[in-house]
């Protein structure tokens, strides 16, 4: 059994003091659990403090939100893959619908991204989902499976298996609408299967987050619909005792 992952995205929230304000109560309320596992994305201003305030927890872990596929050089205004990881980040969000729909990240860059985590140890945790327009049009499953292959096209299967996959359908993000049990299940089942032969059959090795307005009162739901391993929350992972709350479900 894999243990269930609670990832925070706190987006361009939680300015260093706020972090360490937000670590504080919730270290408190959060004792060491051994039967799931968080992550914190945190700004990367504040990756240090978080990685400083939970060095003694081996039930948390910290990642960035976004990295540049070059590992240095004249990038004014980007973070790299080697400098995420000597500040202490271990895994990296890639394809976040915010950076393809925002900041129009492409296929290609996501695969960039992937190749960059891979060659500075960290773990990418591959975003994917439709917009509404793709739902309706019954195209939610070619355009997660599309970008899925696209993000892994330059791994290895054995490399695959060490990834994650956030499923976030674009128009539950942020949006208080939050897929049903059975869609989520629905599109996990179908990635879960995709990763089979990514993986040379190790796909249950790799946690599939479900993200998009989850809140306290549906995680549990979501959590225990079929072949989701975890939940990718951002509004409700900004408030610490909220979100300590959050990750007992
Ligand atoms: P939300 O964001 O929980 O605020 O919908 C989720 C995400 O974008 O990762």
């Amino acid at each position: 059994m894999r243990h269930p992952v609670f990832a925070a995205n706190w987006k361009m929230n939680q300015a260093p003091a706020d972090a360490k304000a937000f670590l504080k109560q919730f270290m408190a309320s959060y004792p060491r659990q051994q039967d799931r596992q968080v992550l914190f994305f945190p700004p990367a201003l504040s990756v240090s403090v978080v990685v400083d305030a939970t060095k003694d927890r081996p039930d948390i872990a910290v990642g960035v939100q976004n990295i540049h596929w070059e590992d240095a050089g004249a990038f004014t205004g980007e973070t790299s893959a080697p400098m995420s990881r000597a500040a202490g980040a271990r895994f990296v969000l890639v394809g976040h619908s915010e950076r393809r729909h925002v900041f129009g990240e492409t296929e290609e860059q996501t695969s960039l991204k992937v190749a960059a985590a891979f060659r500075a140890g960290l773990v990418p945790m591959i975003c994917v989902g439709e917009t509404l327009a793709q739902r309706e049009s019954g195209d939610t499953n070619a355009v997660i499976i599309r970008q899925l292959r696209a993000a892994l096209a330059t791994l290895a299967p054995n490399q695959v298996a060490n990834c994650m996959v956030a499923y976030e359908p674009v128009w539950a993000i942020g949006t208080g609408k939050t897929a049903t049990p059975d869609d989520a299940a629905t599109a996990h089942r179908a990635l879960r299967l995709e990763l089979k032969g990514l993986t040379n059959d190790r796909e249950e090795a790799v946690p599939i987050l479900y993200g998009g307005s989850v809140n306290r009162g549906n995680a549990g739901v979501l959590l225990a619909a079929g072949d989701v391993d975890g939940l990718l929350v951002g509004g409700a992972s900004l408030e610490a005792d909220g979100w300590s709350g959050l990750v007992r479900t």
